[in-house]
């Protein structure tokens, strides 16, 4: 009963007509380079992927000579790094707190009712309620953990991520409150899970003309062949 379902939440890509809004992915990226990416990776997307997303080659390259990449030495054996080239996929990352960050690649698909989850999980930061502690008094959230409703443990290892407006400087002027920053790193993350979405959902149409197509005529040669037949 204190677990909660994920918000109501909409995104430009929701339902049949649904499109990414490729400003807000944009958005959404910055958020996860600067907030997510210190704690969790992103290994099934590639940097030129994120041509996806708007950016042209430079900006690609850039974005990817900000990374370092792991890479096997065959000489020596060893993994050594260097920098990031486009057709790099986002690299591990080494994480030295409690607990143990997932991938977010496939996120927004992993869990039920994803990209509204991960929005919940990151507005949805609170206190214990003290009814809750008042029912089971054992339930005291442990040190090192952080109490969200939306969580299905109720306490997870994740503290807190957006911390306050500003956290991040959108280049396109939008103000980065919590809410907006939750919001678009979940639109960013319904990308990174399903580049192809708009592609899937805009298939669909002529399929449906080809199918009403196929049965107008169909029904028109049944007329025709029973034409003046009693
Ligand atoms: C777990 C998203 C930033 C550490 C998670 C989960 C999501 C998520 C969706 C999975 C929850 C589940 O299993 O259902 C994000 C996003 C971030 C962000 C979108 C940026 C806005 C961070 C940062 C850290 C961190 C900066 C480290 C300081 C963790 C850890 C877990 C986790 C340790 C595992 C929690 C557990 O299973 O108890 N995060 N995260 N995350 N995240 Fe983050």
């Amino acid at each position: 009963e204190f677990h909660l379902h994920p918000k109501e939440v909409r995104f430009a890509s929701d339902g049949a007509f649904g499109k990414f809004d490729r400003q807000q992915l944009q958005r959404g990226f910055q958020v996860y380079k600067e907030v997510c990416a210190v704690c969790h990776a992103l290994r099934h997307v590639a940097f030129r992927d994120l041509a996806a997303l708007g950016y042209n080659d430079a900006e690609v390259k850039a974005i990817a000579k900000g990374f370092q990449v792991p890479v096997y030495n065959n000489g020596t054996g060893e993994v050594e790094t260097r920098e990031g080239v486009a057709t790099d996929y986002f690299p591990p990352v080494l994480y030295a707190g409690q607990g143990t960050p997932p991938d977010l690649s496939l996120m927004a698909k992993a869990r039920h009712d994803g990209p509204a989850y991960v929005y919940s999980l990151l507005t949805g930061y609170q206190d214990q309620p003290a009814e809750l502690l008042k029912k089971f008094p054992d339930s005291k959230t442990p040190d090192g953990l952080h109490y969200n409703p939306y969580f299905a443990n109720l306490n997870l290892a994740m503290p807190p991520p957006l911390t306050g407006e500003g956290q991040v400087t959108y280049s396109d002027g939008t103000k980065a409150t919590v809410d907006q920053m939750a919001k678009d790193v979940s639109a960013f993350l319904i990308w990174t899970a399903e580049p192809k979405l708009e592609k899937r959902k805009q298939t669909g149409w002529p399929v449906l003309g080809f199918l009403l197509f196929a049965t107008i005529l169909g029904y028109m040669s049944y007329r025709n062949i029973w034409a003046g037949k009693k």
